[in-house]
């Protein structure tokens, strides 16, 4: 994780910097820090957010040209200020900061003790830079081959800006395994983990590849070279960049926001993909082959992507009649998973740089899949490595907590699933039509659905004390139920599990007293009767029930506790539907116990780390 931000040229540097990490801090918020050169270093880095650097920084000297900054999502040491980057070297002429893990800093550290090098933090960051510096001391190098001949000796992942404060007219870049771009304008570069806090300076960046060490200088110039001393070849971008609103737009949190938002982003996930009730998906016209012949699919994702993974299994699989196997990354990269021809891998990613499923994904290209993104986050590696993409159009999600991206997720997959069953001629015309005509009218039903926000506030007040929760679903809501139990951990501390209904009788009932909520989701039909015997199960165990249903569903006054009515829908909209009053429940839940709803203790939007 954490993001990185630098700048070479002629202007201020330090206010783009501190603008940029703002940006970044979905990336990590432990400690922030930016080191300013103007004839001499000036070097301030505060434990906590960016605010607490920008006001730090605010009555100091901070004016030059060129700057290097940095939100850390601690690996290796606590969150604190000498934790903090950037990291200098010994003599203090090299600076840095990093985003990635040196695996085998250890080693390195172990062998620059044998030199007489000393360390003033526990990171495994500083050992590099401290690295680099042995390199250029030993063997009298410039900065930029002691960086490519420090780099051939790491183990890991890295993105990394190192300023020789000897020789400050260059700036050294480089990456592996961590996103690093850099914008060009005329004598002009803006370095940065994505491209958010560049775009507004600059449409021209380059998307450093891994491997790959670039020399950027104040006069303009940018080299490219490989790890072998190999000049490589410029690939320059054009990025097609709106400026995201970045505003809480009078809401107390984004993920307030990004929750309400949701009757828009689930429109803008359609549109130009659904016109005159036929789908129509750019990836699916164009690699129509792989997809109708696709004889299995398999996906990957994790944490709430995974979850809507699950979802498209169900979808993929009555739609299309295509066997789907949903992993989670992290599992798939580490296994020797079989690929077969016509096998169809697909990744799902919000950020679109989560290193485990970046690293999934690396495999399925390796083993000859094809491969499809589902991504958030334009320009982001994973779209750039599949063979095809399709964006979520979901707009910037800030908040941590995934919610409106969860929601476009599982939208873009039932509109895929609806339109291969269609190719292969497995759902009629009739019915292909209705499901279009269903899923239309799921943004105005999830504005209806925002305006019980009150009564789950109400809901959630009286279960705030809890310290466990479980979340039960079956069929094509028990990935749902997981969400829920996501949801409410991540942002509220509250221990929840997600199960399917019918296996709470297996292990979890025994969990059931007056102390235990339950949330039963219910509001798809196929479903109704089994779960109705497992409220009745629960409340003969005295537990708190809290039942999502369908407002046609009808049963016993009194069963539940808590009864959330959800408006009519054919069954495989049902995910989509429960998951807004569980979002909002798990908001309500940890706004009432005064957590950072957006950003929770311990996480970070983009998990760039294994
Ligand atoms: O950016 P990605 O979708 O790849 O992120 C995957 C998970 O890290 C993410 O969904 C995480 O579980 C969220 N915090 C859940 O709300």
């Amino acid at each position: 994780m954490c993001g990185i931000m630098g700048y070479i040229g002629n202007k201020e540097a330090y206010p783009i910097v501190i603008e940029g990490l703002k940006k970044l801090e979905y990336r990590g918020y432990d400690s922030a820090g930016v080191a300013i050169m103007n004839g001499s270093l000036s070097l301030y880095k505060k434990e906590g957010k960016v605010k607490n650097l920008e006001q730090y920084v605010h009555s100091q000297k901070n004016n030059g040209n060129i700057a290097l900054g940095h939100t850390r999502w601690a690996t290796h040491g606590v969150p604190n200020d000498s934790n903090a980057h950037p990291h200098t070297s010994q003599s203090g002429r090299l600076v840095m900061v990093h985003n990635g893990i040196i695996e085998n800093y250890n080693t390195l550290k172990s062998f620059l003790v044998t030199k007489g090098y000393t360390f003033s933090s526990d990171t495994d960051s500083e050992v590099l830079i401290q690295y680099i510096e042995w390199y250029q001391k030993s063997y009298f190098l410039t900065i930029d081959e002691a960086v490519r001949r420090a780099l051939g000796d790491v183990q890991g992942s890295y993105a990394i800006v190192v300023l020789d404060t000897e020789k400050p007219q260059n700036v050294i870049v480089a990456k592996r395994d961590n996103p690093l771009v850099i914008g060009i304008r005329e004598n002009e570069f803006y370095i940065a983990s994505d491209v958010s806090p560049i775009g507004q300076y600059t449409q021209n960046v380059i998307y450093l590849e891994d491997n790959q060490i670039g020399i950027l200088s104040d006069n303009g110039s940018c080299k490219i070279f490989n790890l072998e001393g190999k000049e490589c070849e410029k690939q320059i971008t054009t990025i097609l960049f709106e400026e995201d609103d970045y505003t809480k737009d009078g809401y107390d949190s984004y993920m307030l926001k990004e929750i309400f938002q949701q009757p828009l982003s689930l429109k803008a996930s359609m549109r130009n993909r659904i016109k005159d009730n036929k789908i129509n998906i750019k990836a699916l016209k164009q690699y129509k082959r792989v997809f109708k012949n696709a004889n299995r699919i398999i996906i990957i994702g994790c944490g709430t992507s995974w979850h809507a993974g699950l979802i498209g299994e169900h979808l993929l699989e009555s739609f299309a009649h295509i066997p789907t196997e949903v992993e989670y990354a992290s599992e798939f990269r580490y296994r020797d998973p079989i690929i077969k021809e016509n096998d169809l891998v697909i990744a799902i990613s919000q950020s679109g740089e989560t290193a485990d499923t970046l690293a999934a994904l690396k495999l399925a290209n390796a083993k000859g899949a094809f491969t499809y993104s589902l991504v958030n986050t334009e320009g982001s590696t994973i779209a750039r490595i599949s063979d095809a993409v399709s964006y979520l159009n979901a707009g910037i999600e800030i908040g941590v907590a995934s919610t409106k991206a969860f929601t476009s997720q599982v939208t873009l997959l039932t509109m895929i699933a609806l339109e291969i069953g269609q190719m292969k001629g497995i759902i009629n015309k009739n019915d292909y039509k209705s499901k279009i005509e269903n899923l239309l009218a799921v943004p105005n039903q999830v504005k209806e659905i925002l305006k019980t926000n009150s009564y789950i506030k109400n809901i959630a007040e009286k279960m705030s004390n809890t310290t466990n929760a479980l979340f039960l679903g079956r069929g094509i809501n028990f990935p749902s139920a997981l969400e829920g139990a996501l949801k409410l951990k991540e942002i509220s501390y509250i221990h929840a599990e997600g199960y399917p209904a019918a296996e709470m009788k297996h292990g979890p009932i025994a969990l059931i007293d007056e102390n235990m909520p339950v949330i039963v989701l219910a509001n798809n039909n196929k479903a109704w009767q089994k779960l109705i015997s497992n409220v009745q199960e629960i409340k003969s165990r005295k537990g708190k029930v809290i039942l999502l249903k369908s407002n046609s569903q009808e049963m016993e006054a009194g069963l539940a506790d808590y009864v959330i009515n959800l408006p009519v829908i054919d069954d495989f909209l049902s995910p989509i539907i429960s998951s807004i009053p569980l979002q909002l429940f798990s908001y309500h839940s940890a706004k009432i116990r005064e957590c950072n709803v957006d950003q929770p203790r311990n996480l970070a939007k983009s998990v760039t780390v294994e």
